[in-house]
């Protein structure tokens, strides 16, 4: 998604928005720029593709100014080149934006029937001009922006420069998260915490239609009519070094060997020394008695952990889920039935679609609990409850630690809605607590198949799409494996529930298509075997993940590939066949060149619809 960071000092504007850009690279870009208002003059340096770019040109062209802003683009409107990167400018107004503007092109009708001539093919150019007609009706720039974002329909984070106003720094959100920096004689904005901590940790999250005026000592918001309003001071917690990769040679490789301690650090806050779930904790004042459904909402891999605990909490706790993603929930009017409940799950906290999602459900009244990794975000906030995963900052866009600890929180939720409504005996929590203390030894084991795994990559990495199959809670799995593989290697793949291949993707079947079988010794063993022999019969290409040792090697010879993984408990293998599943997504996709921690059109944060 795009970053913003922007500031107004003391100092020269240019060093400390190339490196808050590059702390924000991991939200997903393809173009870079800065601009800086300095002596009446806007000057600006914009690259298309990585931040490298930009800085060989800063080298080239150095800017002072000691307001400025910067921006990295994910492309929304118009092709990722350096004239639909921002900056976008008028002639007295620079402006970097994150969202998009639903009514920009009628908006550039009427400027362009006005002589406004448009550089770009942007939503976001709109903006600077619309400014700019204010300021020339004689309004100040506080009174120009608010004029300008009452025209405005859709999401916006925005960061202003004028190049009148040289020790003047704009901020503006709705639907978008900005938050302000208070720093000594500077002042910042950031689309997130990661740019603004190594010089403050004093942060103001503007809420939605909040315009702020910063110069070096001083900070006034207002509402988009112009009336001030109070915003409160947080003290930030985000890690201030720059996550660095090494020892490996992605972020997202490195994510993946620290699940076993991710795993360990978000179990602590919610086990107690008797290995019991902490419930008191986790269900605040809720009456888990009372509830008759739950909504889970999410997008993505987060939606994916929602189908897992779908099943484990209707086994467990007895109550009905229904598991939505955010995109569709927010617009199918469901009615939001008495006593239920609705959790939203991110790992940024910020997806637009499921924060959305939350606003709609909270404004009908049902009671919202967030399980996030960012406990700054804005669904962290306006959540009547949040749980933190605490994988720590995930940069890799394609996501893993979070998974993971987001299925330990919500298999530890299941546990103690189940031990509410006294369906949980002492010895089965000990006994399924126990199988969650273990996971991260055993996900240790599985990480030491790296090699294999590998190997298994290096033979598959030219098919041209994968199918997954899995049933039960490793039905979830084989989704989650099949999205893994398509977003960081550009190969088309598919997750299926295995009973349903007789119903249509049977036909796929030929010795060109790999089909990965996710089948524990669980309950459903057999008809996946069922299902992984009818694969065979046909000629396909079977890769199965199993715990069966050597102890049933008639299974064994079934398939070209076989990975097998430990014996933890059925509750828990859908967190330890999902490690497999993202080595071989991440060696194909190294085997194959692409750009692993950030894929092409990706990014890490979706703030956008
Ligand atoms: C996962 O690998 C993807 N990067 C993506 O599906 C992601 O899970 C989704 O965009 C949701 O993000 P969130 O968890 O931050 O809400």
């Amino acid at each position: 998604m795009c970053g913003i960071v922007g500031v107004v000092g003391e100092r020269n504007a240019i060093p400390v928005l190339v490196e808050g850009l590059s702390r924000l690279e991991y939200r997903g870009y393809d173009s870079a720029g800065v601009a800086v208002a300095y002596q009446g003059r806007l000057d600006l340096c914009r690259a298309s593709g990585k931040l490298v770019n930009l800085r060989e040109q800063l080298r080239q062209k150095p800017l002072m100014g000691f307001a400025g802003i910067g921006h990295t683009r994910w492309a929304t409107h118009g092709a990722p080149t350096e004239r639909n990167a921002h900056p976008h400018v008028s002639a007295k107004v620079a402006v970097v934006h994150n969202g998009i503007i639903e009514n920009y092109l009628e908006l550039r009708q009427r400027l362009t029937a006005a002589g406004v001539v448009f550089a770009s093919e942007t939503d976001t150019e709109v903006i600077p001009h619309l400014i700019q007609q204010a300021l020339d009706r004689g309004l100040d720039p506080g009174g120009a922006v608010r004029a300008a974002l009452r025209q405005l329909r859709g999401a916006f984070a925005l960061g202003i420069l004028f190049r009148d106003h040289p020790d003047l720094l704009v901020a503006a959100r709705r639907g978008s998260p900005l938050i302000l920096g208070l720093g000594e004689g500077e002042n910042f904005i950031g689309s997130d915490a990661t740019p603004l901590v190594p010089y403050t940790r004093r942060m103001v999250y503007l809420e939605d239609d909040d315009v702020a005026l910063l110069d070096r000592h001083r900070v006034a918001i207002t509402d988009l009519d112009g009336r001030p309003v109070e915003r409160s001071v947080k003290q930030s917690q985000v890690t201030g070094e720059v996550t660095e990769k090494w020892p490996y040679r992605h972020f997202m490789q490195k994510e993946i060997f620290e699940q076993p301690t991710a795993i360990g650090e978000t179990l602590k806050g919610l086990i107690d020394p008797m290995g019991r779930t902490v419930a008191s904790t986790l269900l605040q004042g809720l009456d888990a008695k009372a509830i008759s459904t739950l909504n889970i909402v999410a997008c993505g891999t987060s939606y994916h952990a929602g189908l897992v605990a779908r099943y484990w909490i209707e086994d467990l706790a007895g109550i009905p889920v229904m598991v939505d993603v955010a995109s569709e929930f927010r617009y199918r009017n469901s009615p939001l039935v008495p006593n239920g409940l609705t959790l939203v799950i991110s790992q940024s906290g910020e997806t637009a679609d499921t924060l959305a999602a939350l606003r709609h459900v909270k404004a009908g009244g049902q009671r919202v609990i967030a399980i996030v990794n960012v406990p700054e975000s804005t669904m962290a906030r306006e959540a009547d409850q949040m749980f933190q995963t605490r994988a720590g900052p995930e940069i890799g866009v394609a996501s893993t630690k979070a998974f993971t600890t987001q299925l330990v929180v919500l298999a530890v939720v299941a546990l103690a809605l189940a031990k509410a409504r006294n369906r949980l005996t002492p010895q089965r929590e000990q006994e399924l607590v126990g199988n969650l203390l273990q996971l991260p030894a055993h996900i240790e084991q599985v990480l030491s198949q790296d090699e294999a795994i590998l190997a298994i990559a290096r033979h598959l990495m030219h098919a041209t799409g994968f199918l997954f199959l899995g049933r039960g809670t490793c039905f979830p799995i084989a989704l989650e494996g099949a999205l893994k593989l398509k977003e960081i290697s550009y190969i088309h793949a598919e997750g299926y529930a295995a009973g349903e291949m007789k119903h249509g993707p049977i036909a796929l079947i030929d010795e060109e298509l790999p089909v990965v079988v996710v089948a524990p010794r669980d309950g459903l063993f057999d008809k996946m075997i069922s299902n992984l022999q009818e694969v065979r019969a046909r000629g396909g290409r079977v890769v199965l993940l199993s715990n069966g040792g050597d102890a049933d090697n008639g299974h064994a010879v079934a398939a070209d590939f076989a990975l097998d993984l430990p014996r933890c408990g059925d509750f828990v293998d859908p967190l330890l066949y999902v490690v497999p599943l993202q080595l071989l997504a991440y060696h194909i996709a190294v085997l194959k060149g692409t750009d692993v921690d950030q894929p092409r059109n990706l990014a890490k944060s979706v703030t956008v619809e």
